[in-house]
């Protein structure tokens, strides 16, 4: 049965047909969905991953030796030219020059974010700016600019699409402190509300006087990011976000000019031209080499060009295309779904349209009285129909508190409890803040999603009308 009408569908998001080869795809690569009958709605959680991506890689495994890198010899050799290629293939996907931008290898894009975190010389008077709007590993950098003495200065986002507050942003980035060293930093995508935030911040902070951070990590998976147009200082991100294999590898793409000013306070294997213990001292290796503390994961890396191949093939277009429509019609529908009292059966959290934003919707569940459906009960029916879907608050609480309406004042007197002061779980905070704690429902949509997936949620949903 059917919650909606593919062919009204398709008439009102006519592009929609244009992307049918994802469909081929799904059908070939992507087989487990069908036969196990997987709802799979969770893209800014992961991506999934096709079985040509598996077979090429562990074609290129079975074939070859590959030794540790750093060294010379045959195996070492053929490793290191893997990584290499890899970190060549990587610029060039993003149309970054390699005169300009360098590629560093990561754990994930919070390893990205913590090496930045660690290495800007933040110091008393600096200034570290950033939206509400954030991943945790975006906002953690703040621990290490106050620590240093700089100052944290956060951008809210308004009610009810979730924009940042441009007018106040504008404000902060006209006075950066000269003299010291001023970091912005924001997503290019939301991986609460789907939000995308304006590039043109790039180009606008840099002219202030403000290095740039623009954490990909939810956008890159169905958004082109074009280097050559778009030239931030750092961009952290992981792959299995874009093509679902390998997980274990991420890269911070960094400007050559801006590596300049980090400095890191330890070294490890790798990362130093020389390390002496009788003369006390070590030389930092130059970019990428510095910042790669230890052996690389060097069977993982070449699976990273691999994923790159796979989704060039398939083209952004394409799946940008798809992903919109699907979001737009979701949308659509939830939005129109109302109890017999006429009252809405859910709350999006950010744009209603398609337009400026990804497929990753944030929501909640209401009863015709208004009162939140628990997710508990959300969670056990979803599971029990094979959906995969997300609760929470995503690891975006700046998002989440507005979203919500929790106000800095409850969250204060909740924290200043004395038996809350040094530690909290997750259950005592939704005790502390309940019900608006337990955050939101978060679908999201992605490279081969399709009609049948958005339809069986909105079937899931349908259910909870009165
Ligand atoms: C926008 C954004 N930034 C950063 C991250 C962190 O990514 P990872 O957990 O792969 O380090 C995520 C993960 O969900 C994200 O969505």
């Amino acid at each position: 049965m059917s919650a909606t009408n593919h062919s009204d569908f398709v008439k009102q998001f006519p592009s929609y047909k244009s992307t049918s080869t994802i469909d081929v795809l799904r059908k070939t690569q992507y087989p487990l969905l069908e036969k196990e009958s997987q709802i799979y709605l969770d893209y800014t959680g992961a991506g999934l991953y096709a079985t040509s991506q598996l077979q090429t890689h562990q074609k290129l495994l079975t074939d070859s030796i590959f030794g540790n890198p750093h060294s010379w010899n045959p195996t070492s050799s053929h490793s290191t030219e893997l990584v290499e290629k890899t970190r060549a293939r990587i610029l060039k996907f993003f149309n970054a020059s390699p005169e300009e931008y360098v590629c560093v290898f990561t754990q994930n894009a919070s390893g990205a974010l913590k090496l930045v975190g660690e290495a800007y010389p933040f110091g008393a008077g600096c200034r570290y700016l950033l939206t509400f709007d954030n991943h945790n590993s975006v906002n953690g950098i703040r621990e290490y600019a106050r620590s240093r003495g700089a100052s944290v200065t956060y951008i809210p986002v308004v009610l009810p699409d979730l924009r940042s507050d441009e007018i106040r942003l504008m404000s902060e980035l006209s006075n950066p402190n000269d003299g010291c060293f001023n970091l912005f930093a924001f997503p290019a995508q939301s991986n609460f509300s789907g939000v995308q935030h304006p590039l043109e911040w790039i180009a606008e902070a840099q002219s202030k006087g403000w290095d740039v951070l623009l954490d990909a990590a939810a956008f890159v998976p169905t958004n082109e990011l074009d280097l050559g147009r778009w030239h931030p200082d750092f961009v952290p991100l992981s792959f299995y976000k874009m093509f679902g294999y390998p997980t274990g590898v991420g890269v911070l793409i960094a400007r050559k000019e801006t590596l300049r000013k980090l400095s890191r306070s330890w070294f490890a294997g790798g990362t130093t031209t020389v390390a002496s213990v009788r003369g006390n001292k070590f030389y930092a290796a130059d970019a990428p080499a510095g910042l790669e503390d230890g052996t690389l994961n060097y069977l993982n890396i070449p699976a990273v060009g691999i994923g790159l191949d796979h989704l060039e093939k398939i083209g952004y277009e394409t799946i940008h295309s798809r992903v919109e429509c699907l979001t737009g019609w979701l949308l659509e529908k939830l939005v129109g779904m109302k109890h017999s009292n006429g009252s809405g059966l859910v709350k999006v959290y950010g744009p209603l349209n398609s337009k400026s934003r990804g497929g990753t919707i944030a929501l909640n569940f209401f009863d015709l009285h208004g009162n939140i459906i628990p997710k508990f009960f959300l969670e056990k029916e979803a599971n029990r129909r094979n959906i995969s879907i997300r609760m929470g608050f995503f690891c975006n609480p700046g998002a989440g508190e507005v979203a919500l309406d929790i106000s800095g004042e409850e969250l204060s007197s909740c924290f200043s409890r004395p038996s809350y002061e040094a530690r909290i779980t997750d259950l005592d905070f939704q005790n502390c803040i309940d019900p608006k704690a337990s955050g939101a429902v978060r679908v999201s949509l992605g490279l081969v999603s399709n009609f049948e997936d958005v339809d069986a949620f909105l079937e899931f949903a349908a259910q909870f009308l009165n």
